[in-house]
């Protein structure tokens, strides 16, 4: 139970679309059935949620296909009968598999331009290249998107700082600023929402239990209606 009615809710979500999501069922950690993911969107509606980006994990460990997201995203898009707009991308691990796949030009891209990949690394260690890997994506001719930098937890202000000067995207967690991923999470994601250094956010939605980030959107209202792909 949140500190909010929903109504109070809905106007302040109303509009905002959810850049990360694992709401495509039964292809990762993420939501499981189909069933389930149409709830989801019946909550999404319910406060307001006008778009939602499917980002699935494609990583060594849950190797998922272009193609095979693709199919049950149609599944999913078939099944859906209500307002919310739905699109496929998805969360790459900066591993081994995506350099192959970026290097195939095998990819499902963030954004409508289809020229953003949401990426991120494991929580504890960077990958050992890692600029050198968010560079190739440039010279692919795409803009890193950085998912969930607040929870990284070898990364310091100096090394947000180097990424943004290296105009790296950031993608916020809503839950993060709420607690939902525990006190130093929080801390660095209201210090980058502060320093202006997030262009999109999201919930990270692996079940209908991640809800903490209705709380946060309500609180930080302001700073986070603004973040939203530009051109
Ligand atoms: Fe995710």
């Amino acid at each position: 139970m949140g500190l909010f009615s929903k109504s109070s809710i809905k106007s302040q979500l109303s509009g905002f679309t959810d850049y990360h999501s694992h709401i495509l069922f039964g292809v990762d950690d993420g939501v499981k059935t189909q069933e389930m993911s149409l709830q989801v969107l019946k909550r999404y509606e319910e406060i307001g949620i006008s778009e939602v980006w499917c980002t699935p994990h494609i990583m060594e460990d849950i190797p998922n296909t272009t193609e095979g997201l693709k199919s049950r995203f149609e599944e999913l898009k078939a099944a859906y009968t209500g307002p919310i707009k739905l699109h496929l991308a998805a969360e790459y691990m900066m591993d081994q598999l995506f350099e192959e796949r970026l290097h195939n030009n095998d990819l499902l891209p963030l954004g409508e331009d289809g020229n953003r990949l949401l990426v991120e690394t494991s929580y504890f260690n960077p990958p050992m290249d890692m600029l050198d890997i968010l560079q190739q994506i440039k010279s692919h001719g795409y803009f890193p998107v950085l998912a969930h930098p607040e929870r990284y937890v070898y990364m310091n202000k100096s090394d947000y700082r180097t990424l943004k000067e290296k105009e790296i995207l950031f993608q916020l967690n809503l839950s993060s600023l709420a607690g939902g991923y525990g006190p130093e999470a929080q801390k660095k994601a209201k210090w980058l929402l502060k320093k202006g250094f997030y262009n999109l956010a999201g919930s990270d939605l692996h079940s209908l239990r991640n809800i903490h980030f209705w709380e946060a959107k309500v609180r930080h209202a302001e700073m986070i209606r603004e973040l939203k792909i530009k051109n």
